[in-house]
């Protein structure tokens, strides 16, 4: 019988500080430290984030580790988020990483987070995981990409945002409204109670796989000036309306593409990855077209949808197999590529 693998994984992208044990493709813990600092800035302010990963990173590693059940000593190796994200943040797990390999003289793996996001779906709890290839929309604050996804490693970015992601137009759109930070959910809650043709926004005219948020950001404040002239009160009395006109544009956007996708390459298959995963339109809109079109369709549990060390565990297992582990000294990429 194959022996068991251990793996700690250390996520530290962006704002969320996270930090996992796997036992091969069981999760046995997964401890995500949320900054709450950035709410009163109305979105993430790079500083802070490395600031607040130095504090989080020590108590998240151990918080894991117990959680686990496991001795540092009985892990077989050691995994960090190599990048893309913010460069100080990214840091802060890679040198963690690093040292803890060193002392414990254990191989190091390092792993793309979008890789992460969308080898998610393959962690062992009891859910159905896609088959290869299938296609994945991976949507959070950061991304906003399709990827056709032929093996573990084996992934190609078939289109992808130009400017903001859609988590990004959520948030943005967000604070126009007056809403917290961050404000994706809040407003995906309104827009359930509004009508969502009251208000007719413009999609973007750009590649028929690329995406673009930043003209709707655009268009929104336009609308929400145009109509303060004739009713100071517009935004107050129209929010419900607002939202769910703004909704119905963006998850618009995503089906309209997701299906151009599906159509070019024939899959049927398709996952979806990130924090706005979570969205209910989408949801609904990706559940219609199974029916529809006889899509079979793949949603993490959420846990594993938005930023986490479990993600960059599991992409560690599969790396562990291969042999595939880096230089103690291998630093984080902000800007890394699949
Ligand atoms: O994956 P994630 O936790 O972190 C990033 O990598 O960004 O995604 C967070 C993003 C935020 O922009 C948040 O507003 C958005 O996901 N989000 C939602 C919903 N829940 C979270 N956006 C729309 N509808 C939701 N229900
Ligand atoms: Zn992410």
């Amino acid at each position: 019988m194959n022996k068991d693998i251990y793996i700690l994984a250390i996520e530290s992208s962006c704002d969320d500080t996270s930090a996992s044990v796997i036992k091969n493709r069981e999760i046995l813990s997964n401890v995500v430290a949320t900054q709450d600092v950035h709410k009163a800035y109305g979105g993430v302010v790079p500083e802070l984030a490395s600031r607040a990963h130095q504090q989080n990173i020590v108590p998240v590693v151990h918080q894991a580790l117990e959680k686990a059940n496991i001795a540092k000593e009985s892990l077989n190796a050691i995994a960090f988020t190599q990048g893309p994200g913010l460069m100080g943040s990214l840091l802060v797990g890679s040198s963690f990483a690093n040292s803890l390999a060193m002392a414990l003289n254990i191989p190091l793996i390092a792993v793309n987070h979008m890789q992460g996001h969308i080898l998610a779906h393959f962690i062992d709890d009891g859910k159905d995981h896609p088959n290869f290839p299938f296609l994945c929309l991976t949507v959070s604050g950061g991304h906003t990409q399709i990827v056709k996804v032929e093996d573990h490693f084996d992934m190609t970015i078939l289109g992808e945002t130009l400017d903001d992601a859609v988590g990004e137009a959520y948030d943005k759109t967000a604070k126009m409204l007056g809403l917290d930070y961050p404000g994706g959910p809040i407003l995906d809650k309104l827009a359930q109670k509004g009508n969502p043709k009251a208000f007719k926004l413009t999609k973007p005219k750009v590649g028929e796989l690329e995406f673009s948020f930043s003209g709707l950001k655009t268009n929104i404040l336009q609308l929400i000036q145009r109509e303060e002239k004739k009713n100071p009160n517009f935004k107050v009395e129209q929010l419900e309306n607002i939202c769910a006109s703004v909704q119905y544009t963006i998850i618009g956007i995503l089906m309209d593409k997701l299906q151009i996708a599906a159509q070019k390459t024939g899959l049927k298959e398709i996952a979806i990855a990130g924090g706005v995963s979570a969205n209910s339109a989408l949801r609904e809109q990706l559940q219609k077209r199974e029916k529809s079109h006889q899509w079979k369709v793949f949603i993490p549990k959420f846990e594993f949808c938005t930023d986490n060390a479990a993600m960059i565990a599991i992409a560690a297992y599969y790396k562990y197999q291969k042999n595939e582990f880096v230089n103690i000294s291998t630093t984080a990429n902000s800007r890394l590529k699949f």
